[in-house]
């Protein structure tokens, strides 16, 4: 197929997006299986859900996915060629995908879904180069729209994951909270990764095979100057009945294994621990009884996550040797001045489970 790329993410299932750079193609360009695809894809749950939004589907990938295990999706862009793509994707992988134009959640007013995955057109630019990654919204407010407004179209008991960058001014969670705040629901945010204005501008000119660049980058470094930077990472939100939702903002630089190690599993098993460990009184949690996570070594002054995050936490030595004995929830609460905050951390990071 002339200038398209054809590529088959799942065995039988195939994605046509188009070749060569987007400064080659122009600005209705259709990004393949990009790292960020991969990412959102890696994070989503694949357990059975009925319904499930896929907004900004592009040339349909997390659709694809999808299609293994949801029974209806709907997939909204703004570019009509991203759809077409996605179309005769679905076509030809013998899918069937429910594909509407338009902006943000504005074709799907009024309805609900038990999963919405987005992996949005999230970066910061001063103008619009490229419509598969720019919004042509103000500075982050792409990512914040989304993000904001995402409980309104989620199911009680639904999901939603998505990607984004956003702006940075002393603490970067600050930000991140007024975005998670309207939508009641517990999230966990997550920053991979935080870029310096030279880094980020750098970083989208060589993706989008930029040539003629100095203007521009002098123009971008100086919409971003107000700023300390820009991060990058993930919001997982999860509707439920919950009073005071539980809201959790972290760093997770360390390189992850993407392709061999799913983080839905982790995702959720986030969200479990999170929902104990925000639920339970003290003294429920100092009466029950927990056990060793199976992947976790304990060794010296840390206990080290051997799947899903790789998380480390170090503590007294002689504590990490009782992690896999029933008295280890006592000797940590009597270890420490205020442990029993220390344990709710390790519940929350699915170092202590229930037994
Ligand atoms: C980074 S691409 C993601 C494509 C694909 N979902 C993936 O995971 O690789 C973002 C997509 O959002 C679309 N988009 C841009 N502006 C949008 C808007 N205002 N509303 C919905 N989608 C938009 C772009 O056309 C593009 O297909």
């Amino acid at each position: 197929m002339d200038g398209l790329k054809v590529e088959e993410p799942i065995p039988g299932k195939f994605l046509l997006s188009d070749e060569g750079t987007p400064q080659e193609r122009g600005n209705d360009y259709v990004l393949g299986m990009s790292n960020a695809s991969l990412m959102l894809a890696s994070l989503t749950p694949r357990t059975h859900f009925k319904s499930a939004l896929d907004l900004g589907t592009g040339s349909g990938i997390q659709s694809l996915f999808l299609s293994e295990h949801v029974d209806e999706i709907v997939g909204t862009d703004t570019n009509s060629r991203a759809l077409e793509l996605a179309h005769r994707s679905a076509q030809i992988s013998g899918i069937r995908i429910d594909l509407r134009q338009g902006s943000l959640y504005e074709t799907v007013i009024g309805e609900t879904f038990d999963l919405i995955v987005c992996n949005p057109p999230f970066v910061i630019a001063p103008t619009a180069l490229f419509e598969y990654r720019d919004a042509g919204m103000e500075g982050d407010s792409v990512s914040r729209e989304i993000v904001s407004n995402a409980a309104e179209y989620m199911n009680d008991d639904g999901w939603f994951i998505c990607l984004a960058n956003w702006l940075i001014k002393d603490d970067w969670r600050d930000r991140l909270i007024d975005w998670i705040a309207p939508t009641g629901c517990d999230a966990w945010v997550v920053q991979r990764e935080r870029l310096s204005a030279e880094e980020y501008v750098e970083l989208w000119l060589d993706d989008g095979g930029v040539t003629d660049r100095a203007e521009i980058k002098t123009r971008w470094l100086e919409y971003l100057a107000p700023y300390d930077g820009v991060g990058f990472g993930w919001i997982a939100l999860h509707k439920r009945d919950s009073f005071f939702p539980h809201r959790y903002l972290e760093e997770i630089p360390q390189q992850l294994d993407l392709l061999h190690n799913p983080l839905a599993p982790a995702l959720l098993e986030y969200f479990a621990g999170a929902n104990l460990a925000h639920d339970l009184e003290d003294d429920e949690i100092l009466e029950r009884s927990w056990v060793a996570h199976p992947d976790v070594i304990a060794s010296g002054h840390t206990l080290v996550q051997t799947s899903g995050l790789r998380r480390a936490v170090a503590l007294d030595p002689e504590v990490v040797s009782s992690y896999t004995e029933s008295d280890f929830v006592h000797a940590v609460s009597t270890a420490y001045e205020g442990g029993i905050d220390l344990i709710r951390e390790l519940i929350r990071f699915g170092l202590l489970l229930p037994a």
